[in-house]
């Protein structure tokens, strides 16, 4: 990817076009639908320069004022010596921090009789040290998951791996980690949303969700304890599953204080038309944190990029503006910048390939800012 960027930065020096579309349309702050391509009159200097303009912003300034965790996920990058932008942007723009996949089940426990911390706690003491806050994601899922883990035969055995696992996993971080997404995607996408067939469910039953937050709020009784999901940001049936999923755990007692949306999303998404609002309040209304947890915004292909990226910058404005208008607790992007991102080719995130900040960044600091 190394060798590729420094053609990207010639090649985007010599985009007028489209950094002039999309700074204009993120200036305008218009809705989703984007301008009409006007005649190119721009040097490449003066077109670039108001997205250099922009990273003079603080992001993390903009969010701290507002009491706002506004987060990134991080992975190996964050070390890397040949990519000192990589940290250097997220201390700058970010006051929180999630592991992309250093906290996951198989990352931390993939030997059954020891953890593995090294890795994440490189990730938890930097960002501690930086005086950023850490999620941590996540304790249950049924994905990452490492094979001695399929091998358990009886619901006793899964229970207590479980329960040892997220003791183990939230005592470590006790003190530096005080944000858990105990259980992650735990509503299956067919129809009706019944939970979704895992080792879990398949050997514990539906409770080995109550019994995860039991275990993660004994082992760390002051920490915010989420149930995280994909496809859940707007008013629709999968949402509804949800709702009633900690509806349901709330009635029982069960320790949960917040959801996290996960929003991978895609230009083609509409904040408004989906209802996001609507759906982040109910969940409010039963007294839960809510935060955006995964952040990103696809590009969509073989559409005129300026095009797409004021889209983008369009539903990062407002879904940041529907999560501050509900007085959410968090917004986390997916990544740093789009050339590592999990979904590098849809280049979803708010900084490009050369750290440089983007329209959606642009729609993100005026949102902060507001
Ligand atoms: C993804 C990571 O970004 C990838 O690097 C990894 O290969 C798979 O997991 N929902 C989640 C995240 O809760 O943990 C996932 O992260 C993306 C979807």
């Amino acid at each position: 990817m190394r060798s590729v960027r420094p053609i990207l930065k010639t090649l985007l020096l010599l985009a007028p076009l489209t950094l002039s579309l999309t700074l204009g349309a993120a200036r305008a702050g218009g809705g989703a639908a984007p301008p009409a391509a006007p005649t190119p009159t721009v040097s490449p200097a003066s077109a670039v320069q108001p997205a250099r303009q922009a990273a003079r912003v603080s992001l993390r300034a903009l969010a701290d004022a507002r009491g706002l965790l506004f987060g990134a996920a991080v992975n190996h990058t964050l070390f890397d010596p040949n990519e000192p932008d990589y940290a250097r942007t997220l201390n700058r723009h970010f006051n929180a921090v999630v592991a992309e996949n250093a906290m996951k089940w198989a990352g931390l426990h993939n030997n059954r009789e020891a953890f593995a911390f090294g890795f994440a706690d490189a990730i938890v003491d930097t960002a501690v040290k930086n005086g950023q806050t850490v999620r941590g994601h996540t304790l249950v899922w049924h994905d990452s998951l490492p094979p001695w883990v399929y091998t358990i035969q009886t619901r006793e055995e899964l229970l207590r791996a479980m329960q040892d696992h997220v003791t183990g996993v939230v005592t470590h971080f006790r003190g530096r980690v005080h944000i858990w997404d105990v259980v992650n995607e735990a509503v299956s996408d067919a129809p009706g949303h019944p939970l979704r067939p895992s080792p879990f469910l398949n050997l514990i039953g539906p409770d080995f969700i109550d019994e995860a937050f039991r275990a993660a709020h004994a082992a760390d009784l002051g920490a915010k304890l989420y149930y995280n999901d994909y496809n859940t940001d707007g008013l629709n049936g999968k949402s509804d599953a949800v709702y009633e999923l900690v509806r349901g755990m709330l009635a029982r007692g069960v320790p949960i204080h917040g959801v996290g949306f996960q929003a991978h999303l895609n230009t083609d998404f509409d904040v408004k038309g989906a209802q996001v609002q609507a759906n982040l309040q109910r969940f409010r209304d039963l007294g839960l944190d809510v935060q955006m947890t995964e952040v990103d915004v696809q590009l969509r292909p073989a559409r005129p990029e300026a095009d797409e990226l004021a889209r983008q910058a369009a539903v990062y404005r407002d879904l940041l503006r529907t999560c501050l208008n509900v007085q959410c607790a968090g917004f986390v992007t997916w990544g740093v910048t789009d050339f590592n991102s999990w979904r590098a080719g849809g280049r979803p995130l708010i900084f490009d390939d050369m750290y440089d900040p983007k329209p959606a960044f642009a729609a993100v600091a005026q949102e902060l800012a507001r």
